[in-house]
Order: structure tokens, then sequence, then C-alpha cells
């Protein structure tokens, strides 16, 4: 059964807070957590906050990122954007000595990222943002709820949403993504929502009645029994 809690606040930065308390919250009630952070516009406030915290609390977590762009940029050569391994270096994993899983070395082989991912047959904690076209992590709509980390085409509106563009020079054009079976076995979800645009679509992935469907692959939370959304609007 379903088991989505919806906690609406009114400031991104209490949303924030709050993804930081309880992912916190889980370390103290069991230190060598799963975690599987995202990234993005979202997460900021929740770093930020997650940054404050002491860091021994980390020591026997292990850290895994949910997505990352494909391929590699080459070593040295600029890149118009940042990979997601820079993001999270910046945001958290270089202020915190924690066991830490980069994707980039998995690129030929995504299976082994996920059973590093679910080697206690799922994730403690998988950290979510979601996309104006109801993506998570990189799931684009058309995914399954069974499908594998994998490498996926970008869709063109993420494409857009992400570099401002459809196929510009020098951008990626896939991405690797953990995959829906793997966000599914986390034994708790935290989706965090910020900014009037995503109102919509969490409505209709999550609070209608809609039954959840391909073409809208967050409204597979659905069929998970315990999920956590928080938003910056009222629902
Ligand atoms: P955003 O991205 O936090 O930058 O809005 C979320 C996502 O695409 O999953």
């Amino acid at each position: 059964m379903s088991l989505i809690s919806f906690n609406p606040f009114s400031h991104a930065d209490d949303v924030g807070k709050e993804a930081a308390r309880l992912i916190l919250e889980g370390l103290e009630q069991k230190p060598s957590s799963t975690i599987v952070f995202p990234t993005g516009k979202t997460p900021i406030p929740m770093y930020a906050a997650l940054r404050q915290s002491e860091p021994s609390r980390w020591t026997h977590a292990r850290l895994f990122h949910l997505d990352e762009y494909y391929p590699a940029p080459k070593p040295g050569a600029p890149i118009p954007y940042e990979t997601f391994e820079t993001y999270l270096r910046r945001e958290l994993w270089d202020h915190v000595p924690a066991n830490q899983y980069w994707m980039e070395p998995y690129f030929n082989h995504p299976a082994k990222y996920d059973e590093l991912v679910c080697a206690e047959s799922g994730p403690d904690w998988v950290i979510l943002g979601i996309g104006g076209n109801g993506h998570i992590a990189f799931n684009e709509p058309g995914s399954p709820p069974d499908s594998d980390t994998r490498i996926i085409p970008l869709s063109p509106q993420t494409q857009q949403d992400n570099f401002g563009g459809v196929h510009l020079p020098g951008y990626p054009t896939h991405a690797m993504t953990l995959g829906l079976a793997s966000i599914l076995k986390a034994k708790r979800i935290l989706l965090m929502a910020t900014g009037d645009k995503k109102r919509s679509i969490v409505e209709r992935a999550l609070l209608s009645s809609e039954p959840p469907h391909i073409d809208l692959p967050a409204s597979w939370l659905k069929t998970h029994p315990h999920v956590t959304i928080l938003t910056d609007f009222p629902l």
C-alpha cells in the first residue's frame, strides 16, 4: 500500500532543512546507511544544511549518486556544463568522510553500480527532485517501474531545462541513471519540489487518482510504501 506523506513548507530553505534533518536522524539510527543523492537546483538548501552537520556522523555512511551525464568529459577539457561528480563534491561529498561511490567508473557496468546500491536489498534512502516532465533521476517518460540502472537518452525537455536548448554543441545528450527498480527498492524515499512551476507536475504525478503509468515516471512512487514529499507550496 502506498503511504505518501505530503509536508508543505513556506520556504525552499525550510524544505532543505527538513530533508537534512530527516537524513541526519536516519544516520543516527543507522550510521552505515546507504544514501543516494540528487543534483539540480532543488537540493541546494538541503546540502547547505547537511554541511552544518558533524563530519564524524558520516564515517560509516555509503553515498551514491542518482545519475550522471554520459559520456564523461575528456580530462582537463573545458566543458560548458557541470558534471554531477563536481556538483556533489562541492555540495557535500568533499566535506564529509563517508564511503563514496562515483558513477562514472561504472558507465560500462551499470549493473555493478546497482549491485552496490542494493547490497542490503535496497538503499536506506533515495533523495529525489522531480523534472518538469515527471522524470525522477533521469528515468524519462517511457520508463517502466522495473527499469534497470542504465545509460538513457535525455528527453528534449530535459535538455531544454538543463542546458537551455536541445542538442547544443558540447552538451551531453545522454546520462546514466539509477533505474526505477532500484529507486523503488529504497526503504525511504524523500522527494523535494520547490518553486511554483513544479506544483502541477507534483499534483498530476502524486496527488491525482490516475493510476501510475510509464509516461509519468514519478507516478510509480505511488506504489512505494514510504515516500515523503517536501514542498514549498501548499497541496
Ligand atoms: P531541479 O531538477 O532541481 O534543477 O529542478 C530536478 C530534476 O530534474 O530532477
